[in-house]
């Protein structure tokens, strides 16, 4: 079947600038749809930046998650074929990994397998980097597996660090190359995806 419409679900928990930038570079594409953006937090910043854009935005609680196969159904009904996830920090169950296999990515905001795991996550991430006098960091977007920050790697971007350059800053440098690669780095990986072996 050619010319089938991809269709991406965004998991974001907090602030969702990168789900913003990714609906915003798929906006015009008539092969690519952001069907959704999900969120296990009411109050995440990046459901109303969904309803901005006219996304449909979802919130959902941790049972439906972590215990249920709700979410899972409601994906497998809206014909979804890559979940991304964006600032997204719940571990991934089992049963999402084995429904969408190869089908799941994460961006991470260094360049792993360095500052990964658990409880590394946004601002925990920078400080660690900024106390170890990196003098490079960067982003990392992976598939993802069963462990936090493990799956196989797809692309890696690095940025320099400058002496004596504050968390805050790392950040915010970090942030915008998230912003320019992580929508260019999904479509590369939909380019590669086949969309019949899902059906
Ligand atoms: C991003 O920097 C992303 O890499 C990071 O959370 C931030 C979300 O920002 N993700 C992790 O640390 C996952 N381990 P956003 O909500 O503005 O897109």
């Amino acid at each position: 079947m050619k010319n089938k419409v991809k269709r991406i679900a965004i998991f974001a928990s907090g602030s969702g600038s990168n789900a913003e930038k990714i609906i915003v570079y798929f906006k015009n594409r008539k092969d690519v749809k952001i069907e959704a953006v999900y969120s296990n937090r009411k109050n995440a910043m990046a459901l109303k930046r969904a309803d901005n854009q006219g996304v449909i935005s979802i919130q959902f609680n941790k049972t439906q998650f972590l215990e249920t196969l709700e979410i899972i159904e409601d994906l497998k009904r809206k014909k979804i074929d890559l979940i991304v996830l964006a600032g997204f920090l719940l571990l991934v169950p089992h049963s999402f990994v084995e429904a969408f296999p190869n089908r799941i990515v994460n961006i991470h905001p260094a360049l792993l397998p360095k500052y990964g795991g658990k409880g590394m996550y946004g601002n925990h991430v920078h400080k660690a980097v900024s106390e170890n006098g990196d003098s490079v960091t960067g982003i990392t977007v992976h598939f993802v597996n069963h462990e936090f920050d493990k799956g196989e790697i797809i692309a890696q971007i690095k940025c320099v660090i400058v002496p004596n350059e504050t968390p805050e800053r790392i950040a915010s440098k970090v942030l915008k190359v998230e912003h320019l690669y992580y929508p260019l780095i999904i479509d590369q990986v939909l380019a590669n995806i086949n969309v019949e072996e899902f059906e």
